[in-house]
């Protein structure tokens, strides 16, 4: 990444300009008819699940380029569909953007480094997350950084089914 880029943890003041990166970064899964929360979702929800976990942003300057939310443990609507959720030691990644504009500068593989080494140092002992099956673009992403699936489920209201992954953590994500 970038070195004149910073890392930092989200503040509520962000929630507006968050809002806005998350909508930019998920229209392309809109445009693909995958209605994931994040394509229209309001600030007040963009504020609920920056915080319902610990949120990192990466910034240029006063611009908002990248965002990722880590749980530990899952939040409790994942916890209802999966056991893979209820696992225990096992953080959940949530809301991974990166602006359209700012694709392919290792923003995204940052922030996971980021995740994994906090929620290791939090004694957690492995990683969910879940995706759309029809984005298998993501899907190979997340198997790159080294998630299998492990089930699949379908969260309410959306037309698509969710692929669960699952990703051990050691010392090594330290
Ligand atoms: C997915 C996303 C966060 C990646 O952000 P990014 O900063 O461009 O990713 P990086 O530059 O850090 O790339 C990380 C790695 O993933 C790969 N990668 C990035 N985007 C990819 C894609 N769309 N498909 C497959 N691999 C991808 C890169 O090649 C890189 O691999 P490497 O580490 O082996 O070189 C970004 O494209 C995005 O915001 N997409 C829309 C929102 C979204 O899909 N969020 C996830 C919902 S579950």
């Amino acid at each position: 990444m970038n070195s004149t880029l910073s890392t930092r943890l989200f503040e509520i003041n962000d929630a507006g300009p968050l809002t806005e990166l998350l909508h930019a970064a998920y229209a392309e899964l809109g445009a693909m008819g995958l209605n994931f929360t994040a394509v229209d979702q309001n600030v007040e929800t963009t504020l609920v699940r920056a915080q319902a976990g610990r949120c990192w942003i990466v910034e240029d300057e006063d611009c908002l380029l990248g965002t990722l939310t880590m749980s530990l443990p899952p939040l409790p609507d994942l916890r209802a569909l999966t056991s893979e959720a209820r696992f225990p030691q096992r953080a959940w990644l949530n809301q991974v953007a990166v602006s359209p504009a700012a694709r392919g500068r290792g923003i995204a593989a940052h922030l996971w480094a980021e995740g994994k080494k906090w929620a290791h140092a939090r004694g957690a002992t492995s990683v969910g997350v879940d995706t759309a099956v029809p984005a298998s673009h993501l899907i190979r992403l997340y198997n790159s950084w080294g998630f299998s699936q492990t089930d699949t489920i379908h969260h309410e209201g959306k037309v698509y089914d969710s692929a669960v992954m699952v990703r051990q953590l050691s010392s090594a994500d330290a």
